[in-house]
């Protein structure tokens, strides 16, 4: 029998059961409960120290990622990049997948089938709603989402709540505000899931026409999470423990005027952080354009750069599990 991640489970060896993430694909935040949180927590933790102290290592020496990335990206490119090389292993990076045999029509299906075949786990990030999912039945081996439309995106969820957790020490008890493109935004429909394994109250701050979509609230409804939506934001800062601050995304609207008509709605500024806790985290996944002025970065509330190490520390502790190493 050919040993591969949809037979895994049922094969009578110890190693998996020691590794229980061991071959699986990473498709969508509903995977995680509030222990794997903290387990993927602690590993990252320690990979922060492991990275502080001796920088690189051999964890995943020889091992391969395929870095495949239908959309721009910076981050999530690059820190799944980073974490690899930290752990001793490395990257085929196609970053631009119109120098690949993609632009002569292959599908997504058979690119996988391909990239596996070098590489023993596989990074996907996708224009399409459900891509990561179709990807991660064609290939044997473990397919991570880097962001499937303006489905998900779970790594970056991940590391926005191991944000939450650094920065303030607890997510239960917190109350959440979410603001700007909460329609679009893929980042947002991953946390706002993942925030509701926790006792957290949670605030929407869009325009009319870019509000959380209302399957998810009612999703989060039947969790008994309490949930608010506003269109302006001075009613709900005072209160807010994390500000989430999202860009609007261009690409996903079907015509320039209506981005315009909504693409400057909520600026951050120190002006407008008055209004809030002294001790509370101003977030964004990045990239930004305009919607926090850079006047604000020098705020000790401001931890969107921080945010963005401590994905490095996630995608380490992400990728040590799936290939069986933590
Ligand atoms: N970088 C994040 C994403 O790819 C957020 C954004 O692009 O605005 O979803
Ligand atoms: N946060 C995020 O996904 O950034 P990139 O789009 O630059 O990867």
């Amino acid at each position: 029998m050919t040993i591969n991640k949809h037979n895994l489970s049922h094969l009578p060896l110890g190693d998996h059961k020691t590794a229980p993430w061991y071959g699986k694909d990473i498709i969508s935040v509903k995977q995680f409960d509030r222990e794997a949180l903290e387990y993927i927590f602690a590993v990252s933790h320690e990979m922060h120290d492991m990275v502080d102290h001796i920088g690189t290592f051999d964890l995943l020496k020889g091992k391969i990622l395929a870095n495949l990335f239908y959309e721009p990206s910076t981050r999530t490119s690059s820190s799944f990049t980073a974490a690899m090389e930290r752990l001793g292993g490395s990257v085929i990076p196609i970053n631009e997948v119109k120098y690949s045999s993609v632009s002569k029509g292959e599908s997504l299906a058979d690119t996988v089938r391909t990239l596996e075949c070098y590489a023993d786990v596989i990074v996907l990030r996708h224009p399409e709603v459900g891509s990561a999912a179709i990807a991660a039945k064609a290939a044997h081996k473990p397919v991570i989402n880097a962001g499937d439309g303006i489905g998900e995106h779970p790594t970056q969820a991940l590391l926005d709540a191991f944000t939450i957790r650094e920065e303030i020490g607890h997510l239960d008890g917190l109350t959440v505000t979410l603001l700007g493109d909460l329609k679009h935004g893929r980042t947002v429909h991953s946390l706002a899931r993942l925030l509701s394994l926790y006792k957290v109250k949670i605030n929407y701050v869009s325009p009319d026409i870019l509000r959380m979509p209302p399957e998810l609230i009612d999703e989060l409804k039947q969790k008994g999470i309490e949930q608010t939506e506003y269109f302006t934001l001075d009613e709900c800062l005072p209160q807010t423990d994390v500000l989430y601050v999202t860009r609007v995304q261009k690409e996903r609207f079907a015509d320039e005027a209506t981005y315009e008509s909504v693409k400057g709605a909520y600026v951050i500024d120190p002006t407008v952080m008055k209004a809030a806790k002294e001790r509370m985290i101003v977030m964004h996944p990045l990239p930004r354009v305009g919607e926090i002025s850079t006047e604000f970065d020098n705020d000790p509330r401001a931890a969107y750069f921080r945010q963005m190490e401590y994905g490095l520390y996630v995608r380490m502790a992400l990728l040590a599990m799936v290939l069986g190493k933590a």
